[in-house]
Protein backbone atom coordinates (compact mmCIF):
# COMPACT_ATOMS: atom_id res chain seq x y z
CA UNK A 1 0.00 0.00 0.00
CA UNK A 2 1.05 3.42 -0.79
CA UNK A 3 0.32 6.85 0.82
CA UNK A 4 0.78 9.95 -1.24
CA UNK A 5 -0.30 13.59 0.22
CA UNK A 6 -1.54 16.56 -1.33
CA UNK A 7 -0.43 19.53 0.76
CA UNK A 8 -1.94 22.42 -0.65
CA UNK A 9 -3.16 25.94 -0.12
CA UNK A 10 -6.75 25.19 -1.02
CA UNK A 11 -6.58 22.08 1.19
CA UNK A 12 -5.08 18.58 2.05
CA UNK A 13 -5.86 15.07 0.73
CA UNK A 14 -4.56 11.61 1.31
CA UNK A 15 -4.37 9.40 -1.30
CA UNK A 16 -4.32 5.56 -0.22
CA UNK A 17 -3.23 3.60 -3.50
CA UNK A 18 -3.55 -0.25 -3.73
CA UNK A 19 -5.58 -0.75 -0.19
CA UNK A 20 -8.70 -1.97 0.64
CA UNK A 21 -11.68 -0.62 2.76
CA UNK A 22 -10.63 -1.59 5.64
CA UNK A 23 -7.85 0.74 5.53
CA UNK A 24 -9.97 3.85 5.52
CA UNK A 25 -12.82 3.08 8.34
CA UNK A 26 -10.45 4.26 10.54
CA UNK A 27 -10.78 7.66 8.60
CA UNK A 28 -14.59 8.20 8.48
CA UNK A 29 -16.55 9.20 11.45
CA UNK A 30 -18.43 6.90 14.15
CA UNK A 31 -21.67 8.68 12.71
CA UNK A 32 -23.11 10.90 10.45
CA UNK A 33 -21.44 9.15 7.35
CA UNK A 34 -23.26 9.17 3.88
CA UNK A 35 -22.51 6.89 0.83
CA UNK A 36 -23.20 8.30 -2.41
CA UNK A 37 -22.53 5.33 -5.03
CA UNK A 38 -24.49 4.25 -7.99
CA UNK A 39 -26.53 1.13 -9.45
CA UNK A 40 -23.68 -0.47 -10.65
CA UNK A 41 -21.33 -0.18 -7.60
CA UNK A 42 -23.85 -0.66 -5.52
CA UNK A 43 -24.75 -3.89 -7.01
CA UNK A 44 -20.93 -5.25 -7.05
CA UNK A 45 -19.77 -3.84 -3.73
CA UNK A 46 -22.73 -2.86 -1.53
CA UNK A 47 -21.08 -5.43 1.09
CA UNK A 48 -18.09 -4.14 1.21
CA UNK A 49 -19.68 -0.29 2.26
CA UNK A 50 -19.36 1.14 5.84
CA UNK A 51 -21.72 1.48 8.03
CA UNK A 52 -23.84 4.25 6.83
CA UNK A 53 -27.10 5.67 4.73
CA UNK A 54 -26.84 4.62 1.15
CA UNK A 55 -28.21 7.18 -1.01
CA UNK A 56 -28.13 5.65 -5.18
CA UNK A 57 -28.11 7.23 -8.35
CA UNK A 58 -28.63 5.68 -11.97
CA UNK A 59 -24.65 4.87 -13.09
CA UNK A 60 -23.91 6.74 -16.12
CA UNK A 61 -22.88 9.94 -17.35
CA UNK A 62 -26.71 10.99 -18.29
CA UNK A 63 -26.33 11.62 -13.96
CA UNK A 64 -23.68 14.44 -13.97
CA UNK A 65 -26.70 16.77 -13.94
CA UNK A 66 -27.81 19.96 -11.43
CA UNK A 67 -31.31 17.61 -11.01
CA UNK A 68 -29.14 14.71 -9.71
CA UNK A 69 -27.26 16.82 -7.15
CA UNK A 70 -30.25 18.61 -6.14
CA UNK A 71 -32.20 15.65 -5.27
CA UNK A 72 -29.10 14.01 -3.44
CA UNK A 73 -29.27 17.40 -1.23
CA UNK A 74 -33.07 16.85 -0.94
CA UNK A 75 -32.48 13.23 0.27
CA UNK A 76 -29.67 14.75 2.53
CA UNK A 77 -31.68 17.04 4.65
CA UNK A 78 -34.75 14.51 4.54
CA UNK A 79 -32.31 11.90 6.56
CA UNK A 80 -30.94 14.56 8.56
CA UNK A 81 -27.74 14.97 7.39
CA UNK A 82 -26.47 18.31 9.24
CA UNK A 83 -23.00 20.49 8.92
CA UNK A 84 -20.97 17.34 10.84
CA UNK A 85 -22.02 14.85 8.29
CA UNK A 86 -19.50 13.07 6.14
CA UNK A 87 -20.03 12.30 2.64
CA UNK A 88 -17.85 9.21 0.93
CA UNK A 89 -18.13 9.06 -2.81
CA UNK A 90 -17.97 5.29 -3.54
CA UNK A 91 -17.56 5.09 -7.35
CA UNK A 92 -16.23 6.18 -10.59
CA UNK A 93 -15.32 8.98 -11.86
CA UNK A 94 -19.01 9.96 -12.43
CA UNK A 95 -19.80 9.13 -8.69
CA UNK A 96 -16.48 10.95 -7.46
CA UNK A 97 -18.04 14.10 -9.57
CA UNK A 98 -21.43 14.41 -8.39
CA UNK A 99 -20.54 13.29 -4.86
CA UNK A 100 -17.95 15.40 -4.32
CA UNK A 101 -20.55 18.67 -6.34
CA UNK A 102 -22.92 17.48 -3.29
CA UNK A 103 -20.51 17.98 -0.58
CA UNK A 104 -19.45 21.11 -1.91
CA UNK A 105 -22.72 22.83 -1.79
CA UNK A 106 -24.56 21.06 1.09
CA UNK A 107 -25.01 23.35 3.71
CA UNK A 108 -22.38 25.79 2.44
CA UNK A 109 -19.76 22.03 2.41
CA UNK A 110 -19.23 18.97 4.43
CA UNK A 111 -16.49 16.66 4.91
CA UNK A 112 -16.29 14.24 2.20
CA UNK A 113 -13.97 11.17 0.25
CA UNK A 114 -13.54 8.79 -2.53
CA UNK A 115 -13.67 5.00 -2.73
CA UNK A 116 -12.45 5.13 -5.99
CA UNK A 117 -13.56 1.69 -8.02
CA UNK A 118 -12.77 2.67 -12.18
CA UNK A 119 -9.06 3.11 -13.52
CA UNK A 120 -10.30 6.31 -15.03
CA UNK A 121 -11.00 7.68 -11.41
CA UNK A 122 -8.35 6.22 -9.90
CA UNK A 123 -5.77 7.81 -12.28
CA UNK A 124 -7.71 11.00 -12.62
CA UNK A 125 -11.31 11.52 -11.54
CA UNK A 126 -11.00 11.38 -7.60
CA UNK A 127 -8.16 12.80 -7.60
CA UNK A 128 -7.03 16.64 -7.30
CA UNK A 129 -10.70 17.86 -6.02
CA UNK A 130 -12.31 18.86 -9.19
CA UNK A 131 -15.78 18.21 -9.09
CA UNK A 132 -18.68 18.86 -11.45
CA UNK A 133 -22.14 17.98 -13.98
CA UNK A 134 -22.80 18.92 -17.24
CA UNK A 135 -25.23 21.39 -18.50
CA UNK A 136 -26.60 20.06 -21.78
CA UNK A 137 -23.81 19.12 -24.04
CA UNK A 138 -21.13 20.92 -21.94
CA UNK A 139 -18.83 18.70 -19.82
CA UNK A 140 -18.56 19.95 -15.94
CA UNK A 141 -19.66 23.81 -16.68
CA UNK A 142 -20.77 23.45 -13.10
CA UNK A 143 -18.26 22.55 -10.65
CA UNK A 144 -16.44 23.18 -7.76
CA UNK A 145 -12.42 22.83 -6.58
CA UNK A 146 -12.33 20.80 -3.06
CA UNK A 147 -9.59 18.08 -2.00
CA UNK A 148 -11.36 15.12 -0.84
CA UNK A 149 -10.21 14.21 2.78
CA UNK A 150 -8.71 11.08 1.49
CA UNK A 151 -8.87 8.96 -1.75
CA UNK A 152 -8.90 5.33 -1.99
CA UNK A 153 -8.09 3.19 -4.90
CA UNK A 154 -8.23 -0.51 -4.36
CA UNK A 155 -6.79 -1.83 -7.54
CA UNK A 156 -8.26 -5.27 -7.31
CA UNK A 157 -11.55 -3.73 -7.65
CA UNK A 158 -10.63 -2.77 -11.15
CA UNK A 159 -11.03 -6.59 -12.03
CA UNK A 160 -15.11 -6.36 -12.29
CA UNK A 161 -14.64 -3.10 -14.75
CA UNK A 162 -16.57 -3.63 -18.28
CA UNK A 163 -13.72 -3.82 -20.59
CA UNK A 164 -14.88 -0.35 -22.66
CA UNK A 165 -14.76 1.29 -19.05
CA UNK A 166 -11.32 -0.57 -18.71
CA UNK A 167 -9.93 1.15 -21.97
CA UNK A 168 -11.13 4.20 -21.31
CA UNK A 169 -9.18 4.68 -18.30
CA UNK A 170 -6.34 3.49 -20.13
CA UNK A 171 -6.76 7.06 -21.71
CA UNK A 172 -6.38 8.88 -19.24
CA UNK A 173 -3.37 6.62 -17.46
CA UNK A 174 -1.45 6.89 -20.88
CA UNK A 175 -2.11 10.61 -20.75
CA UNK A 176 0.11 11.26 -17.52
CA UNK A 177 2.93 9.71 -19.92
CA UNK A 178 2.18 11.46 -22.29
CA UNK A 179 2.61 14.88 -20.49
CA UNK A 180 5.30 14.19 -18.14
CA UNK A 181 7.10 11.02 -18.74
CA UNK A 182 8.05 9.15 -20.99
CA UNK A 183 9.13 6.71 -19.57
CA UNK A 184 5.99 5.80 -18.04
CA UNK A 185 4.54 6.17 -21.22
CA UNK A 186 6.64 3.31 -23.11
CA UNK A 187 5.96 0.86 -19.95
CA UNK A 188 2.44 1.15 -20.68
CA UNK A 189 2.73 0.91 -24.05
CA UNK A 190 4.67 -2.38 -23.20
CA UNK A 191 2.49 -3.48 -20.74
CA UNK A 192 -1.12 -3.44 -22.99
CA UNK A 193 -1.13 -7.57 -22.98
CA UNK A 194 -0.76 -7.65 -19.46
CA UNK A 195 -2.55 -4.61 -18.61
CA UNK A 196 -5.85 -6.61 -20.13
CA UNK A 197 -5.17 -9.41 -17.34
CA UNK A 198 -5.89 -6.80 -14.74
CA UNK A 199 -2.73 -8.06 -12.71
CA UNK A 200 -3.57 -5.40 -9.39
CA UNK A 201 0.23 -5.03 -8.80
CA UNK A 202 0.81 -4.49 -12.35
CA UNK A 203 -1.74 -2.17 -12.89
CA UNK A 204 -1.06 -0.59 -9.25
CA UNK A 205 3.05 0.44 -10.48
CA UNK A 206 1.65 2.19 -13.33
CA UNK A 207 -1.18 4.09 -11.61
CA UNK A 208 0.95 4.65 -8.52
CA UNK A 209 3.52 6.61 -11.20
CA UNK A 210 0.53 8.66 -12.81
CA UNK A 211 -0.80 9.51 -9.27
CA UNK A 212 2.04 11.26 -8.36
CA UNK A 213 2.26 13.00 -11.31
CA UNK A 214 -0.94 14.21 -11.06
CA UNK A 215 -0.41 14.70 -7.35
CA UNK A 216 2.78 17.11 -7.86
CA UNK A 217 0.92 19.13 -10.41
CA UNK A 218 -2.05 19.80 -8.31
CA UNK A 219 0.10 20.60 -5.02
CA UNK A 220 1.67 23.27 -7.08
CA UNK A 221 -1.43 25.13 -8.77
CA UNK A 222 -5.05 23.13 -7.00
CA UNK A 223 -7.04 25.75 -8.69
CA UNK A 224 -6.24 25.38 -12.23
CA UNK A 225 -4.07 28.94 -12.88
CA UNK A 226 -1.48 27.66 -14.78
CA UNK A 227 0.55 24.78 -14.85
CA UNK A 228 -2.24 22.70 -13.93
CA UNK A 229 -3.88 23.07 -17.46
CA UNK A 230 -1.23 20.33 -18.81
CA UNK A 231 -3.72 17.97 -17.04
CA UNK A 232 -6.09 19.13 -19.61
CA UNK A 233 -4.03 17.54 -22.47
CA UNK A 234 -6.57 16.12 -25.22
CA UNK A 235 -9.58 17.28 -23.35
CA UNK A 236 -10.47 20.09 -25.36
CA UNK A 237 -11.23 17.89 -28.71
CA UNK A 238 -11.66 14.96 -26.59
CA UNK A 239 -14.73 17.00 -24.77
CA UNK A 240 -16.60 17.98 -28.01
CA UNK A 241 -16.01 13.92 -29.29
CA UNK A 242 -17.21 12.27 -26.07
CA UNK A 243 -20.81 14.43 -26.20
CA UNK A 244 -21.28 13.89 -30.17
CA UNK A 245 -20.19 10.30 -30.54
CA UNK A 246 -21.42 9.28 -26.82
CA UNK A 247 -18.30 7.61 -26.08
CA UNK A 248 -16.34 6.95 -23.01
CA UNK A 249 -14.53 10.13 -21.81
CA UNK A 250 -11.14 8.56 -21.82
CA UNK A 251 -11.59 6.95 -25.55
CA UNK A 252 -12.42 10.26 -26.12
CA UNK A 253 -9.57 11.93 -24.54
CA UNK A 254 -7.25 9.29 -26.68
CA UNK A 255 -8.44 10.74 -29.84
CA UNK A 256 -8.12 14.50 -28.57
CA UNK A 257 -4.71 13.54 -27.64
CA UNK A 258 -3.95 12.33 -30.94
CA UNK A 259 -5.63 15.52 -32.08
CA UNK A 260 -4.02 17.82 -30.18
CA UNK A 261 -0.60 16.02 -30.99
CA UNK A 262 -1.10 16.54 -35.00
CA UNK A 263 -2.03 20.72 -33.82
CA UNK A 264 1.27 20.10 -32.09
CA UNK A 265 3.36 18.77 -35.13
CA UNK A 266 1.14 21.62 -37.63
CA UNK A 267 2.35 24.58 -35.10
CA UNK A 268 6.07 23.27 -35.75
CA UNK A 269 5.91 22.52 -31.96
CA UNK A 270 6.52 18.75 -32.28
CA UNK A 271 8.54 16.52 -34.80
CA UNK A 272 6.59 14.38 -36.90
CA UNK A 273 8.23 11.20 -36.06
CA UNK A 274 6.78 11.63 -32.59
CA UNK A 275 2.96 11.85 -33.49
CA UNK A 276 3.93 8.21 -35.11
CA UNK A 277 4.66 7.07 -31.98
CA UNK A 278 1.85 8.51 -30.08
CA UNK A 279 -0.53 6.57 -32.70
CA UNK A 280 1.27 3.35 -32.87
CA UNK A 281 0.79 3.13 -29.22
CA UNK A 282 -2.61 4.24 -28.95
CA UNK A 283 -3.64 2.15 -31.78
CA UNK A 284 -2.18 -1.34 -30.31
CA UNK A 285 -3.62 -0.38 -26.74
CA UNK A 286 -6.86 -0.62 -29.22
CA UNK A 287 -8.06 3.29 -28.21
CA UNK A 288 -7.86 4.83 -31.81
CA UNK A 289 -11.67 4.45 -33.53
CA UNK A 290 -12.21 6.72 -36.48
CA UNK A 291 -14.42 9.44 -34.80
CA UNK A 292 -14.69 12.48 -36.93
CA UNK A 293 -14.77 16.17 -35.73
CA UNK A 294 -18.48 17.49 -35.58
CA UNK A 295 -18.81 20.47 -37.63
CA UNK A 296 -18.78 23.38 -35.48
CA UNK A 297 -16.55 22.18 -33.14
CA UNK A 298 -14.76 25.30 -32.88
CA UNK A 299 -17.46 27.67 -31.91
CA UNK A 300 -18.28 24.55 -29.03
CA UNK A 301 -14.62 25.09 -27.63
CA UNK A 302 -14.60 28.55 -27.67
CA UNK A 303 -17.67 28.25 -25.24
CA UNK A 304 -15.84 25.56 -23.09
CA UNK A 305 -14.47 26.79 -19.90
CA UNK A 306 -10.95 26.57 -20.97
CA UNK A 307 -11.41 29.45 -23.87
CA UNK A 308 -10.85 33.56 -22.50
CA UNK A 309 -11.96 36.29 -24.92
CA UNK A 310 -11.30 34.66 -28.44
CA UNK A 311 -8.79 32.88 -27.67
CA UNK A 312 -8.18 29.29 -26.15
CA UNK A 313 -5.02 28.24 -23.53
CA UNK A 314 -4.55 25.31 -25.42
CA UNK A 315 -1.94 21.93 -24.17
CA UNK A 316 0.49 20.79 -27.26
CA UNK A 317 3.04 18.40 -27.19
CA UNK A 318 7.20 19.39 -27.64
CA UNK A 319 7.27 15.19 -27.59
CA UNK A 320 6.08 12.62 -26.06
CA UNK A 321 6.60 12.88 -22.29
CA UNK A 322 6.94 16.94 -22.84
CA UNK A 323 3.59 19.04 -22.40
CA UNK A 324 3.63 22.82 -23.13
CA UNK A 325 0.82 25.51 -22.57
CA UNK A 326 0.10 27.92 -25.33
CA UNK A 327 -2.09 30.40 -25.78
CA UNK A 328 -4.24 29.58 -29.12
CA UNK A 329 -6.60 32.21 -31.28
CA UNK A 330 -10.09 30.88 -32.21
CA UNK A 331 -9.15 31.55 -36.08
CA UNK A 332 -6.03 29.97 -35.98
CA UNK A 333 -7.80 26.75 -34.69
CA UNK A 334 -10.26 27.26 -36.98
CA UNK A 335 -7.42 27.06 -39.79
CA UNK A 336 -5.89 23.74 -38.42
CA UNK A 337 -9.43 22.34 -38.01
CA UNK A 338 -10.00 22.91 -41.50
CA UNK A 339 -6.18 20.94 -42.46
CA UNK A 340 -7.06 18.24 -40.06
CA UNK A 341 -10.97 17.48 -41.45
CA UNK A 342 -9.77 17.62 -45.40
CA UNK A 343 -7.00 15.22 -44.13
CA UNK A 344 -9.20 13.01 -42.04
CA UNK A 345 -12.00 12.93 -44.67
CA UNK A 346 -9.19 11.94 -47.16
CA UNK A 347 -7.74 9.21 -44.89
CA UNK A 348 -11.28 7.52 -44.20
CA UNK A 349 -11.60 7.41 -48.42
N1 LIG B 1 -8.77 16.01 -14.84
C1 LIG B 1 -7.88 17.07 -14.89
C2 LIG B 1 -7.63 17.71 -13.56
O1 LIG B 1 -7.98 17.17 -12.53
O2 LIG B 1 -7.09 18.79 -13.53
Amino acid sequence: MNRIRINSTEGKSLLVLGGTVNDIVPLLPGRGLFIITDTNVSRLYGNSFPVGEVLIVEAGERSKTMETVEGLCRKLLEAGADRSSFILGFGGGVVCDIAGMVASVYMRGVRHAFVSTTLLSQVDASIGGKTGVNLGEYKNIIGTFRQPEFVLCDHSMLRTLPEEEFRSGLGELFKHGIIRDRNLFFDISASAEILAERDPAVLGDLILRAVRIKAAVVRRDPLEKGPRRILNFGHTFGHVLETYHRIPHGLAVAQGMLIAAELSVWKGEMPHAELRLLQVALENAGMIGGYPLPSGVVSMIARDKKSESGSVNFVLLSSVGKAVIRKLSITGLQEFVNYYTEKDSQSQQ
